[in-house]
């Protein structure tokens, strides 16, 4: 698959690198190409570019910046009709109002229809490696394109997650936001190195 990643910290970092570990295309969209925290995640197969050029490459955009910057991104990534976008971000740093969520301001800022939500739920060292003593380690999908999350789902078990979890459509963004409150919550209690696993009896 052709990947653009928006944003290239720790999660669109990880993300990239994982993504070109079991195969895919990289196209980083970023603001600066030649900061070094860019330049180190540049490979064979992993390159940086503009946010627009980066779009234009892939099929499949992973949204990972900062959260106060989604009106700005969805500008520079122009005309995607076709393409799906995957939104990895959590608006911890400012709800991009009167959106609840990214994705639902996504939904309104661009073009495409097929936006769905996936690895917001946990944090980038799991996306790293989601592997615990052996078990993979769950992931949760929602958005109302099936296309969205088929390839969400494919790209979450591609790089090593468990069960992924279909959370339903596009109302599941706002739960999908309090799961990773859960999640942190929860670190601050035990640490970073936990995750979510759903027990079925
Ligand atoms: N950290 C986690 O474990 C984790 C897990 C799940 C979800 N998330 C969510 O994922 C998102 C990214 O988190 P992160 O931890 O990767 O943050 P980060 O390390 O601070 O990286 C943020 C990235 O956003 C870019 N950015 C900021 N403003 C931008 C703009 N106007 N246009 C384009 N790019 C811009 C930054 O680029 P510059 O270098 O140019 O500033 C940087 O590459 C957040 O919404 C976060 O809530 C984080």
């Amino acid at each position: 698959m052709k990947i653009a990643i928006i944003g290239a910290g720790d999660v669109g970092g990880t993300l990239a690198k994982r993504f070109e570990e079991v195969g895919h295309r990289v196209f980083l969209g970023v603001r600066d190409e030649n900061k070094p925290k860019v330049k180190r995640l540049l490979s064979k197969n992993i390159s940086a570019h503009s946010i627009s050029e980066a779009v234009k490459n892939a099929d499949v955009i992973v949204t990972a910046a900062d959260p106060r910057a989604t009106k700005e991104i969805a500008k520079h990534m122009g005309d995607i009709s076709g393409k799906v976008i995957i939104d990895v971000m959590n608006a911890f740093r400012g709800v991009p109002k009167p959106y609840g969520t990214t994705t639902e301001a996504l939904l309104a800022y661009t073009n495409t229809k097929d936006i769905v939500r996936c690895f917001n739920t946990t944090g980038f060292k799991n996306m790293e490696n989601p592997i615990y003593k052996g078990e993979k380690i769950d992931m949760f999908v929602g958005g109302d394109s099936t296309r969205g999350k088929k390839i969400a789902t494919k790209l979450a078990k591609q790089i090593g997650f468990g069960k992924i979890y279909d959370l339903g459509g596009n109302e599941s963004f706002i739960l999908m936001e309090q799961i990773v409150i859960v999640w942190v919550e929860l670190s601050k209690i035990l640490g970073r190195d936990i995750a979510i696993k759903i027990l079925q009896r």
